[in-house]
């Protein structure tokens, strides 16, 4: 028998709605949770599209909220920590078919993020290339092998990390995004940032730096420190933790590093502030190399 929601859960559940609304999303769908199972389980057992399928469902308007136990929908934090991948799939599940902005014209595939939703590292890039547009997953391109020999050189494997972006269409001809394309595609990725909880973000280029900092520094100027971030969520959304902060490090764009491979050793030291933090292994030649000559190289192209 469904009851109306006490007070304090209609409250969350409008805040949530209006979150939706937020991100152009207006029809909302309920759906029957399983007695006795929190609405963060029912999506972990990927019981959600079963009971979708059984059940009728109704549209969910602000003013006639009704589930089948109080508080039932309301996602909670500790559900979206016990299953990130889960979590994930809700984030990548609200974007959709997205029509939110014009990149959408362009676009082949939404390319949303890769990798260990555990990752104590996440690197952040600009937006997808022609590869990624073609593959649905960042960095495949000559950027991305360039990625993968910086994290190799860290020690560590791509599946170890967390890789995405600040949009996810393809910007024409690979344009940066503009600020209103990044205005809209930027919470899901604060919402991913927020599902992974990483230890340190690392900021690929000026693009990624400057979204997530609110910065307009040049990247020179921004490179070289280790900033404490919090994402910036709007109210209401499911993953929102005030408590939670993370740190970020900004490096130079792999794509940058393959026009200027100069750069390469600046970037090298960029990943040593976050292999230092993370209190990660040293290679060996720079553990045992001068510190004032560490890497002259920086990783391979
Ligand atoms: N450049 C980016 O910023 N992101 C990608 O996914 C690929 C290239």
């Amino acid at each position: 028998m469904a009851k109306v929601l006490d007070e304090q859960s209609r409250r969350a559940v409008a805040a949530r709605v209006q979150y939706y609304r937020d991100l152009g999303i207006f029809e909302l769908y309920k759906r029957e949770i399983p007695e006795g199972m929190s609405f963060g389980q029912a999506i972990s057992r990927e019981e959600l599209a079963r009971v979708a399928e059984e059940s009728p469902v109704a549209v969910l308007t602000q003013d006639q909220v009704t589930v089948a136990e109080p508080a039932g929908e309301v996602v909670q934090l500790a559900d979206i920590l016990n299953d990130k991948p889960a979590a994930l799939r809700v984030i990548r599940e609200e974007i959709g078919d997205c029509t939110r902005c014009k990149l959408c014209e362009g676009r082949t595939n939404i390319v949303f993020g890769v990798g260990d939703a555990h990752a104590r590292i996440m690197f952040v890039g600009e937006g997808p290339g022609a590869d990624e547009d073609a593959q649905g997953e960042p960095f495949v391109g000559r950027a991305g092998q360039l990625l993968n020999n910086m994290i190799t050189a860290m020690g560590i494997r791509r599946e170890d990390v967390y890789i995405g972006n600040v949009v996810k269409c393809r910007p024409p001809k690979n344009r940066a995004p503009e600020p209103d394309e990044s205005a809209t595609c930027g919470p899901f990725l604060m919402r991913q940032i927020s599902v992974v909880r990483p230890e340190v973000i690392v900021a690929l280029g000026a693009t990624a730096a400057k979204f997530l900092l609110g910065a307009s520094d040049s990247l020179g100027n921004l490179r070289g420190h280790i900033y404490d971030f919090r994402p910036d969520l709007p109210q209401g959304a499911p993953e929102r933790d005030p408590d939670f902060t993370t740190k970020l490090v900004v490096t130079y764009h792999p794509a940058y590093l393959l026009r200027d491979p100069r750069q390469k050793k600046e970037a090298w030291l960029d990943l040593q502030i976050v292999m230092k933090y993370l209190g990660m292994p040293m290679p060996k030649r720079e553990a045992e190399s001068n510190p004032e000559r560490r890497s002259e190289r920086g990783p391979e192209a």
